[in-house]
């Protein structure tokens, strides 16, 4: 048993609320990634079609030949799978470690029913305790942003990737993905709505009241966490 382990078992849970729908959402993700693999010997998964949230997830499920939609232009999402970097007990997360959180975000916004799926080790007490913030930037806002941003106390820098490519990581819609590096956050809805009234910031990668469910693996086995939706 690993932890490798309690990401399938949480990919295991979502199978089941995707079972009956037409339209299915898929985040970005090692756990997503899972999920796509277990969902692609599932019988029903022939007659969906899925709606991705990234190039990454597009490719994965046309590998597995699924049906894939484009987000722009794809009917109403049923049900929206996805993961995440941190979960708050008030089911309140950061995503985009994968940098693909504004698709995401689109897609979980507008979707009928939101599910994540993560391992036990992503739950925190406050948002920002082990990850920054990711915000997707447009290019021509970048050094004001920055500035901006250190200016009210944050530390802020662009994302590089490790190798293979030179300059920051970009989006796939071409945003640049800044982490700001926060510290614990006590109110996440004030902060996401700051760095959302920043000219030049696309979208922030704290999901603040998106979670209908949120299933945690571990090695063992999954448990369901739940809140109201709001
Ligand atoms: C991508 C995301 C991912 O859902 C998040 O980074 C979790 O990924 P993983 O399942 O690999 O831990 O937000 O933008």
């Amino acid at each position: 048993m690993s932890w490798e382990q309690a990401k399938v078992n949480a990919a295991k849970a979502a199978l089941s609320e995707v079972e009956g729908y037409r339209v299915v959402g898929v985040g970005t993700g090692s756990t997503v990634e899972k999920f796509i693999e277990l969902l692609a010997r599932e019988g029903f998964s022939k007659n969906q079609l899925y709606v991705p949230s990234s190039i990454d997830t597009a490719l994965k499920l046309s590998r597995w030949g699924l049906l894939v939609l484009d987000p722009g232009s794809a009917p109403e999402v049923e049900v929206y799978v996805d993961g995440a970097d941190e979960v708050d007990p008030e089911l309140n997360m950061i995503k985009g470690g994968g940098a693909a959180m504004t698709t995401e975000k689109i897609l979980a916004y507008y979707a009928r029913r939101r599910v994540f799926i993560v391992d036990q080790t992503k739950l925190v007490d406050k948002l920002g305790e082990k990850h920054p913030v990711p915000i997707e930037v447009l290019p021509c806002a970048l050094a004001p942003v920055l500035r901006e941003l250190e200016k009210r106390g944050f530390k802020a820098a662009p994302r590089y990737p490790g190798k293979g490519k030179a300059g920051p990581v970009m989006s796939d819609a071409g945003g640049v993905i800044v982490d700001v590096h926060t510290g614990p956050v006590s109110d996440p809805e004030k902060l996401n709505l700051m760095l959302r009234s920043l000219p030049g910031v696309v979208e922030t990668g704290l999901f603040v009241g998106y979670a209908d469910v949120v299933y945690v693996g571990s090695p063992e086995g999954c448990k369901a966490l739940t809140k109201a939706r709001r």
